[in-house]
């Protein structure tokens, strides 16, 4: 089978190569998977770049979410068979023409189901369904901010949040993305390249507090967003995009450090809270809860509830395009690629 490797750390150009290796078996649990699509994650691009520790050492293989058909089963598999069509978390593995999937973080979906909007929910919309619903447990008129909303999760974020009748602020870097907010009915769109976020946010709510920010930007986003919370609100923290301008250990030492310090009085005190998630943590040790959310948001889906927007779509020659489109802080919605 054809794999797209990554090969050398930094420019998405020449990071790639397609390489002939043999099929994966599937183990006891496992399925394997003829992929129609693989999508990208923001995780890949910090793969690429040398910054993320849990990627698999090169030439490594990325992916965490494939659309296709099971073509064989562990032989512990009892929910699945082959000939399902099914969105799947792959844990890395994924930029292949056959992929593994543990059949705890799989789902199925029709075969009208276009493959990008599949791809997008094993991971963006589980992420997103799983910190809104499950831990932030927002509700209507809770006042919510989005950061990256334009981007995958932030747009699953905004489709969830909407539906739930909140009131959304959604952050984002350029004008075409504004629009893009607006399009998807966020209340308050703000490009923070122009206005400060808190700023805005503050201008608009008075005295009041947000109930729930949901932030994958980390270092000082964090910090100037838990000054923004009301009573009872909680600032979700599950990424740290803007460690990828940290050139050296000092500066990422220096993005740590600016999410702040805290201590749980403080919490206690101003009735505010953080938490922070990691969906990979989720799956190794909670896998069920992955399969109960990837079963909900693959039913609002079909139920036109939720509605991922495919914001490009590569063959995977040009996978380094995919990339580079990504990293370019210019996409929108999921990006995916094609066998
Ligand atoms: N914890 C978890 O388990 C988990 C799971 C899935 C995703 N995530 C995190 O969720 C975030 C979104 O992931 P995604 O795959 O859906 O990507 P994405 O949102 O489609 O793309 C990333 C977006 O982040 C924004 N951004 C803000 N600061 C940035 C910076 N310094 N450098 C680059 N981009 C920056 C950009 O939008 P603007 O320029 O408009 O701000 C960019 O378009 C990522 O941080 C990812 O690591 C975490």
């Amino acid at each position: 089978m054809k794999a797209a490797f990554l090969v050398k750390y930094g420019d998405a150009s020449s990071a790639f190569e397609i390489r002939e290796v043999p099929r994966p078996k599937p183990k006891d649990q496992q399925v394997l998977i003829e992929v129609e699509a693989f999508g990208l994650n923001f995780a890949d691009v910090m793969a690429r770049l040398g910054l993320y520790k849990a990627a698999p050492p090169l030439p490594s293989l990325l992916g965490y979410d494939v659309v296709g058909t099971i073509v064989e089963c562990g032989p512990a598999v009892t929910e699945f068979q082959t000939g399902d069509r099914v969105t799947a978390l792959t844990r890395f593995g994924g930029y292949a023409e056959f992929a593994v999937a543990e059949s705890s973080v799989l789902g199925k979906i029709p075969p009208s189901m276009p493959a990008g909007v599949a791809t997008a929910l094993s991971t963006q919309y589980c992420t997103a369904f799983f910190l809104a619903r499950e831990l932030a447990n927002v509700q209507a008129k809770d006042q919510v901010l989005v950061h990256a909303a334009a981007g995958g999760v932030g747009t699953a974020l905004v489709q969830i949040a909407k539906h739930q009748g909140c009131e959304v602020f959604g952050t984002c870097s350029s004008a075409e993305k504004v629009a893009y907010l607006r399009d998807h009915n966020v209340d308050h769109p703000i490009n923070y390249r122009q206005h400060d976020f808190a700023e805005k946010v503050t201008e608009i709510l008075g005295n009041g507090g947000l109930d729930v920010i949901f932030d994958p930007v980390g270092g000082k986003s964090v910090k100037k967003g838990f000054r923004l919370l009301g009573a009872g609100g909680r600032i979700l923290t599950y990424g740290v995009s803007s460690m990828n301008q940290a050139k050296s250990v000092f500066g990422k030492l220096h993005v740590l450090g600016q999410f702040g310090f805290y201590h749980p009085v403080q919490f206690l005190s101003k009735s505010r809270g953080m938490i922070g998630v990691n969906m990979l943590t989720i799956a190794d040790q909670k896998p069920h809860k992955i399969s109960r959310v990837m079963k909900q948001v693959i039913s609002m889906t079909e139920a036109g509830i939720l509605q991922p927007h495919v914001g490009g779509e590569y063959p995977a020659e040009h996978i380094g395009d995919a990339h580079a489109h990504l990293e370019s802080r210019k996409s929108m919605g999921k990006i995916i690629v094609k066998w």
